[in-house]
């Protein structure tokens, strides 16, 4: 019996020790879930508060949003009317491009037909003029002969009067047609290789009976060579500025330089004569222009050659500079392509 209640004793005070050390630790987890459930808690409320946050600024990121959309949608909008603006105006201006276009071309054709005109015109007169005016000059010369076998010498130089102004009037003639022939584009060259001392001694012998009382100096480079060109139409443009020189010089000095360069060969013709004044010069190619255009004016001539030579030499590919001074004389270049651009060779 007493083993029996010493049994149950024991038992009793393990079963004691076991509940005592449980409810320790039911106490300890209590605690502990306790503090769980508070920490929990609180990352509720900060989640709560987070939470409105986030909503409000979706809110705010809304509103703004709404705002820019309208925005763009109001920029779209006016960029959109501006385009539709700009084409219109684009097909505006392109419907008047195309209107003046085409009354460029009308206009073009209406000048093209009537320079046609006015060269064959020109041309028909021409030789309408030629044709009597030759007769004239013809007889004017044979008639000086037999006035000169019969003794009229009193109307010899009259006859000759007679005959110089015809010459005068058939250059006239022959140069107003050179003119309207290169405003018609319709003029003819002939390239071939010329010898350039040739040309130049061709030149002096047909233009020294006309420098007057001038004294005519040619210096010609002995390597000079040869060039390309159409030799009649160079020899054109230096006998007019030669003319030129020997008509407005008196008793000086023409000098006539031709030089070699690289691609170029330079035809310089220098007189001692009157000048052009700087006013005079800029207008100087212009067809009909004389620096003295007076009635009472010393010198004759249409004022035609200059602007037949440099049209000439533009279309060949060179250029004419002038240097001039009143009262001392002045220098004329001709700078001409030892070979014409392709756009000659088309147009020869
Ligand atoms: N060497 C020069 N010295 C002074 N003036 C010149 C000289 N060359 C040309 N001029 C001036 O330029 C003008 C135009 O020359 P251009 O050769 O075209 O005509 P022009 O000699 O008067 O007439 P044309 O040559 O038709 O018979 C001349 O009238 C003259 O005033
Ligand atoms: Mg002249």
């Amino acid at each position: 019996m007493a083993s029996a209640e010493v049994e149950f004793n024991q038992i009793k005070q393990r079963s004691n020790e076991q509940l005592w050390a449980e409810v320790v630790s039911l106490r300890s987890q209590v605690s502990k879930l306790t503090r769980e459930k508070s920490f929990l808690e609180k990352s509720l409320d900060t989640l709560n508060v987070l939470d409105d946050a986030v909503q409000q600024q979706l809110l705010d990121s809304q509103d703004q949003l709404e705002v820019i959309v309208a925005e763009r949608t109001r920029e779209l909008e006016e960029n959109n009317r501006l385009l539709q603006q700009e084409i219109k105006e684009r097909q505006r201006v392109e419907i008047e491009l195309r209107q003046a276009k085409d009354s460029a071309e009308h206009a073009k054709r209406a000048a093209e037909m009537a320079n046609r005109a006015k060269t064959a015109f020109l041309a028909k007169m021409s030789h309408e003029l030629r044709t009597p005016l030759n007769a004239i000059i013809g007889y004017s010369d044979l008639l000086q002969m037999e006035a000169a076998d019969a003794g009229y010498t009193s109307i010899i130089s009259d006859l000759s009067n007679i005959q110089i102004a015809g010459q005068q009037l058939l250059n006239i003639i022959s140069d107003i047609l050179d003119i309207a022939k290169i405003e018609a584009e319709k003029v003819d060259f002939q390239l071939t290789e010329i010898d350039i001392c040739e040309l130049v001694k061709d030149t002096v012998t047909i233009i020294k009976p006309v420098l007057q009382d001038n004294q005519l100096l040619v210096q010609c480079q002995a390597e000079v060579g040869k060039m390309q060109g159409d030799m009649l139409k160079i020899q054109q443009i230096l006998q007019n500025i030669l003319h030129n020189a020997g008509k407005f010089t008196h008793q000086g000095t023409i000098t006539f330089n031709i030089k070699r360069e690289p691609t170029l060969v330079v035809f310089e013709i220098i007189d001692t004569g009157i000048g052009i004044a700087p006013e005079h010069l800029c207008s100087i190619f212009e067809p009909f222009t004389q620096a003295d255009n007076s009635f009472t004016r010393q010198y004759n001539g249409s004022g035609l050659g200059l602007t037949i030579a440099h049209q000439l030499t533009e279309l060949m590919g060179g250029v004419i500079l002038i240097d001039s001074e009143l009262g001392k004389g002045s220098t004329f270049s001709v700078n001409l392509p030892l070979i014409p651009p392709p756009t000659f060779m088309e147009g020869s």
